[in-house]
């Protein structure tokens, strides 16, 4: 059995050698030729996905291509991974995938006349609801190809998170598929069944899946909606402890823990935009997703509690303050979303001092140094911890460093949830 994977970015890669370490004969493919010199080299482009080294270290094979036409020969499958940005009205863009299968349609028309099987197109990236159905499979039979016949199509979209992508990838909750042809749903199975010892596998037709991609993320925000909905209630009431709330809150098995805790919006690549996504497509269906809505305007208003809470910091000694990362989550080179980047720029205009460090992001941000976390008190008494990464422990014992810990990862006497808190605490000493 032989695979084609195209598209070798942060989901792609990661999934290439992820269904490589099963013996599955892998054919990767990408448009960016530096990336494919770098893979062939060994190199993994994605240092900070750590566990991608003991794929490469255990000799996984993979044949990486620049021609796609080459790494298209003798495939039976493909996997595409490229990406699918947003629009202006917040659905997904088809047309990476469109351009990859503009070249993969003539490749399947070229394929030998005795062929008795579809070949199997397996879409990976984010797409809109609708898009098989009313995109992809016109597309194909566009240009001249029988669905079901020529081709098949499979979504089959996966749930992993940004610097724990492997282990996304290797221990699933589960495994969404959305096919309706019965060939590709043998074939997809005996692929996964290399792979996976057991497992709950999905299958929905394309809207459906194409809906419950978007819908499991968008039940996360409205989960961490909820959460910072309970912490800026209780904004100015210092007596109450948001954490405590929402520990005995998810202790209720039918809420749970998870996302049920003190923290900051939601942000990154895919919460987001998978978010607006689902409002786009409810607004298609001339359906009022007030739930979407509440989620991603609640989320506004977190970060607007967060930028009038950080002002406060005119009122501290140093009037400066650093953030501890840019990034949305630790191990994390994406700026994508950041809720850290919106603070920065709000503090920036208030003409207030700020600095950052971040070991996994390198960029200018104009107006503001980034600095090394050794050499934090030169700058500034106070940090703010954008993300929760065991790391920032250091700061537990640094009493001359005051730290708002948003996420209440640490303990300390030098550790507030807010800056709000921290100058009340003082006050009242
Ligand atoms: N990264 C994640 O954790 C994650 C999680 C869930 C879903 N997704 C979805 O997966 C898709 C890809 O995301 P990503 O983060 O891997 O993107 P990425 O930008 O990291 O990588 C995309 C790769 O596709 C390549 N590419 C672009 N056009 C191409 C083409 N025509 N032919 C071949 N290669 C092409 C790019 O060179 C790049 O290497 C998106 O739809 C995204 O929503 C990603």
């Amino acid at each position: 059995m032989s695979i084609l994977v195209i598209g070798l970015g942060k989901l792609g890669y990661p999934m290439a050698e992820f269904l490589s370490s099963s013996q599955l004969n892998i054919k990767a493919y990408d448009i960016d030729k530096n990336l494919i010199n770098k893979l062939k080299r060994g190199i993994n482009p994605i240092p900070n996905e750590k566990a991608i080294e003991s794929y490469i270290n255990n000799g996984n094979k993979i044949n990486f291509f620049s021609d796609l036409r080459k790494a298209f020969e003798n495939t039976e499958i493909c996997f595409i991974t490229v990406p699918t940005p947003s629009l202006k009205n917040k659905s997904f863009d088809n047309k990476y995938i469109l351009r990859s299968l503009s070249i993969i349609a003539k490749l399947i028309k070229k394929r030998n006349a005795d062929q008795q099987n579809p070949y199997i197109i397996n879409i990976n990236s984010t797409v809109s609801p609708g898009s098989i159905n009313n995109t992809i499979i016109p597309f194909l039979e566009g240009k001249g190809l029988i669905n079901n016949i020529d081709f098949a199509i499979i979504y089959n979209p996966y749930f992993v998170a940004l610097g724990d992508v492997v282990r996304g990838l290797e221990s699933p909750d589960l495994v969404l598929i959305g096919c309706e042809n019965k060939f590709a749903k043998r074939f997809i199975l005996e692929i996964y069944e290399k792979i996976y010892k057991s497992k709950d596998y999905n299958f929905l037709n394309f809207l459906e899946a194409e809906a419950t991609k978007l819908l499991i993320n968008s039940f996360l925000t409205l989960k961490i909606s909820f959460s910072n909905m309970v912490k800026n209630s209780f904004n100015d009431e210092k007596r109450v402890n948001v954490g405590k709330i929402l520990n005995v809150v998810g202790k209720d098995s039918r809420i749970g823990f998870k996302y049920i805790k003190s923290g900051g919006p939601y942000s990154g690549p895919c919460l987001p935009r998978d978010t607006l996504a689902l409002k786009a497509f409810s607004k298609n269906n001339k359906y009022n997703n007030l739930l979407a809505d509440a989620a991603h305007k609640t989320n506004l208003l977190s970060l607007n509690y967060l930028k009038k809470d950080l002002e406060l910091i005119k009122f501290t000694e140093k009037k400066s303050i650093v953030f501890a990362g840019i990034g949305y989550k630790s191990n994390t080179p994406s700026l994508e979303e950041t809720f850290i980047l919106p603070l920065i720029d709000h503090l920036k205009k208030k003409n207030l001092k700020v600095f950052y460090f971040d070991e996994y992001i390198d960029t200018k941000i104009k107006g503001v140094k980034k600095i090394q976390m050794k050499d934090i008190e030169k700058y500034s008494n106070l940090v703010f911890l954008s993300y929760t990464d065991s790391k920032f422990n250091y700061f537990s014992k640094k009493n001359n460093i005051n730290v708002i810990d948003i996420w209440s990862q640490i303990e300390g006497e030098n550790i507030f949830l807010s800056l709000s808190d921290l100058i009340y605490k003082k006050k009242f000493k």
